[in-house]
């Protein structure tokens, strides 16, 4: 990164910035940085959503192909039918099949996949697969070894750590640079080309599988650039994050492989949570799976579900993460069902991109969790979540250093004052678990829109306050659009229209005609 001196706060200059360093961020740099640019990446926290992904990663092998176990079309059907109506098919099957490439990819920077024999990767199933497809990595512990061998490619790269993206610097329409805020204050990173890949925003909500710097960051920058999001009230709830009481904060996941493996999904007395709910029974996908577990809570009373996973050979070996969770929490999971509840886990929305991670303002990228291409459509189908950060961040970090080329330096413009409305965390995170989780209503949605009317303006002096600023632009935008979908279709629930609509196949976006969505 190249100092450029002046007044009002630190500035300096880049080819290619990019906001995030989880698997879409390090993807996207990776592929900037061999076309020779300067990239800098911005670090806001320590913990990645990628580093805690456990599942896997769900593609289509050429042996499996070969051998008429999988293919592209029948990744692409899941996809589908998961994503219950609103994926965009041509996105869903450009980056499907462009996995196994970017998984190779990976290999070479050093990842490596657990495998059945030598030579030949194991594959697991999970919610909504027809098939098995899933490779995975130490277990449980697949996002680990993606970050490890990412962390690895990337240790020469200019990775700037403790910097939090503030806002996006726009000129004439285009993208210019970045506000941040660093140990040094206040200052900017002007740059042709600006990546968004921040994650997701699981911190709306008082318990989450997300880690903390999962606030929304990215998708309340768009919003506060005027940028079209959407999909944004498709908040996948996971059917079994650990339960240990009234626990906040960062949860931990109980992957659904386990399920993919012979769990069972059981209440108190023993009885199946999902039989006659769904043909997949436990791996429906994940809405029908969480929706039968809180309809399950509500007429019990009960605090939890369970998880029996005690038929699973071998669980501490194959399972690892789960094993020291569920240790920590005093389960045994080889002798005790495991108590869990739905958690917030994924936006299947965000900002509305175009399978290279263009959005509409030129110069500015997004990928991974922050990016609404169309593949997750109402819910996003298990461990699609690394295949797209991998796909669209390499295919992203390809065209920000294409149009960093031709587009040159950016002029310097001044940044603007860094004032937002801004509730209190607990206070948003308590209304957006009560009225916008699994099951939503209008009457609670107007309740969050008007808790957000009341938020006070605050000067982002930190790291809390740009969260909570985020936050409560980013409930905002949820409440609005959950409000707007009149249905029930994929994970968004409303409990007072049960059906789905057939009219309302199709995305909202703030900003967008729904014809132009899929873009
Ligand atoms: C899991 O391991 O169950 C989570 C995988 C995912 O979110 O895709």
């Amino acid at each position: 990164m190249t100092g450029c001196g002046g007044a009002g706060g630190w500035r300096r200059r880049a080819d290619v910035v990019i906001v995030g360093t989880g698997v879409a961020g390090l993807a996207a740099a990776l592929a900037a940085h061999r076309r020779g640019l300067r990239v800098v990446l911005l670090s806001k926290a320590a913990e990645t959503a990628t580093f805690y992904a456990q599942g896997g990663i769900a593609v289509v092998l050429p042996d499996v192909l070969r051998d008429g176990g999988d293919s592209v079309d029948a990744h692409v059907a899941d996809t589908l039918a998961a994503g219950a109506g609103l994926c965009d098919p041509a996105a869903v099957r450009s980056i499907v099949a462009d996995g196994f490439d970017a998984v190779t990819e990976l290999v070479a920077a050093g990842a490596r996949f657990d495998e059945s024999e030598p030579g030949r990767w194991a594959l697991t199933r999970e919610g909504g697969h027809s098939r098995r497809r899933i490779i995975h990595a130490g277990g449980d512990a697949t996002g680990a070894e993606v970050q490890k061998a990412l962390d690895l490619a990337a240790a020469s790269l200019d990775i700037r750590r403790n910097h939090v993206a503030l806002d996006l610097i726009l000129d004439g329409g285009a993208i210019a640079g970045v506000t941040v805020l660093s140990d040094d204050g206040v200052g900017a990173v002007y740059a042709p080309s600006v990546i968004l890949a921040t994650g997701g925003l699981g911190h709306l909500y008082s318990a989450t599988t997300n880690p903390d710097g999962s606030t929304g960051d990215g998708v309340a920058l768009a919003i506060w650039a005027g940028l079209p999001v959407g999909d944004l009230e498709f908040i996948q709830f996971h059917p079994t994050m650990l339960y240990a009481g009234a626990g906040i904060g960062r949860r931990p996941l109980i992957t659904e492989a386990l399920r993919g493996e012979g769990a069972k999904l059981v209440d108190r007395q023993g009885r199946s949570v999902t039989d006659g709910v769904h043909p997949m029974g436990d791996l429906a996908p994940r809405d029908v799976v969480a929706a039968a577990i809180e309809a399950r809570l509500s007429e019990t009373g009960d605090e939890c579900v369970y998880l029996d996973a005690r038929g699973i050979a071998d669980f501490p070996t194959r399972f690892p993460t789960v094993t020291a969770s569920c240790l920590e929490a005093g389960i045994d999971p080889v002798r005790q069902p495991i108590p869990v509840v739905p958690g917030a886990h994924y936006s299947c929305g965000g900002v509305v991109t175009d399978v290279d991670g263009r959005t509409g303002i030129s110069g500015l990228f997004a990928a991974g969790e922050v990016a609404r291409t169309g593949m997750h459509g109402a819910n996003r189908l298990a461990s699609n979540s690394l295949l797209e950060g991998l796909v669209v961040g390499r295919r992203a970090g390809t065209a920000a250093a294409e149009h960093a080329t031709v587009a040159g330096p950016t002029r310097i413009v001044d940044p603007g004052p860094q004032v937002r409305p801004a509730l209190p965390r607990a206070e948003l995170q308590a209304a957006m678990t009560r009225y916008a989780s699994v099951v939503r209503t209008a009457d609670g949605l107007h309740r969050i829109r008007d808790l957000v009317g009341t938020a006070p303006v605050r000067n982002l002096r930190n790291r809390n306050d740009f969260e909570d600023a985020a936050l409560t632009a980013v409930a905002s935008a949820v409440a609005d659009a959950a409000l707007a979908r009149t249905e029930t279709r994929g994970c968004h629930h409303r409990s007072d229209h049960p059906l789905t609509d057939p009219a309302q196949a199709v995305s909202i976006a703030s900003g967008l005609a729904p014809a132009t969505v899929g873009c």
